[in-house]
């Protein structure tokens, strides 16, 4: 049965306010749409795109999550940081990650609309537009509803079943390990992930009103721009529930 990515973004003022993307079958395509209609606050602008894929790999979860809080936002990165290390990241360069997102990663000021590429071993951004970065796309869960229902059973957010999809496929493209924190001012809770640890939540790697958020993708120099490919091409639907610890 052909397989369909339905893409949605929105924005008020020309400022980005909502995204979403579902991996779905031609039936389920009335019911998506009419989900991620009503899914942004207030917008004057929405894009649907709707694209049959022709290839789509299907991946079998199999990270392990785990969950931390702290009493500051200070304690929270500098758990990150120790996560990163222990990820094989070298210091010099995690601090350079945190320390991107803190300041905000673009370089005319505020938040960037995708990922910054870090080169693990020189601490080089590696993103062809500084300003955009590189999104992940093109990945979804298989049994979305279901996964969905299992993580709010165990306190966690839909924000959580989005990222660790995002977090997954990266890994699975090659990324060593990832950095992130919401852009949103009121959405504290950051994570840590690569294939040594898993996905790390973290509480809070940021003060509550805080607009500044971002991803970190500490990556391999060599074959950047298959895995830029891998990112935003690569089309992933991902099986089995999260085993949680
Ligand atoms: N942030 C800021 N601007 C964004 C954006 C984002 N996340 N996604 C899209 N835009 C804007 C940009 O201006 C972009 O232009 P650019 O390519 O020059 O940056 C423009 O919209 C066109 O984007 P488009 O090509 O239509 O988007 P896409 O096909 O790459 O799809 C989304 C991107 C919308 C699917 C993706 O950004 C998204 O939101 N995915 C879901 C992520 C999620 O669930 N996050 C929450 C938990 S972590
Ligand atoms: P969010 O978790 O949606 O608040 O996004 C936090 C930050 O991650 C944004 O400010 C972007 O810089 C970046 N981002 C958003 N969507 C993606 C994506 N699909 N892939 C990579 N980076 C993203």
């Amino acid at each position: 049965m052909p397989l369909l990515s339905l893409r949605m973004r929105a924005s008020l003022k020309g400022r980005h306010v909502s995204g979403a993307e579902r991996i779905i079958s031609e039936e389920d395509i009335p019911s998506t749409l009419c989900e991620l209609l009503r899914r942004p606050g207030e917008h004057d602008f929405m894009k649907l795109t709707l694209e049959r894929l022709e290839e789509i790999e299907k991946l079998e979860f199999n990270m392990p999550i785990s969950s931390y809080e702290f009493r500051s936002v200070e304690e929270g990165r500098d758990f990150a940081l120790k996560e990163l290390v222990l990820s094989g990241v070298p210091e010099d360069v995690a601090k350079k990650g945190l320390d991107l997102l803190s300041m905000g990663a673009n370089p005319k000021g505020g938040n960037m609309r995708g990922a910054v590429l870090l080169d693990v071993e020189t601490g080089d951004r590696l993103e062809p537009d500084l300003e955009r970065g590189v999104r992940t796309v093109r990945v979804d869960w298989k049994d979305r509803s279901a996964v969905k229902s299992e993580l709010l059973k165990r306190g966690f957010t839909e924000r959580t079943l989005d990222a660790l999809a995002i977090a997954f496929k990266n890994i699975c493209c090659g990324v060593l390990a990832e950095l992130c924190w919401s852009d949103d001012p009121n959405y504290l809770t950051g994570y840590v992930s690569s294939r040594e640890l898993g996905y790390v939540r973290i509480t809070p790697l940021k003060e509550r009103g805080d607009p500044l958020g971002g991803r970190i993708y500490f990556i391999r120099r060599e074959g950047v721009g298959e895995l830029i490919r891998c990112l935003e091409r690569r089309a992933v639907l991902i099986s089995s529930l999260p085993q949680l610890s």
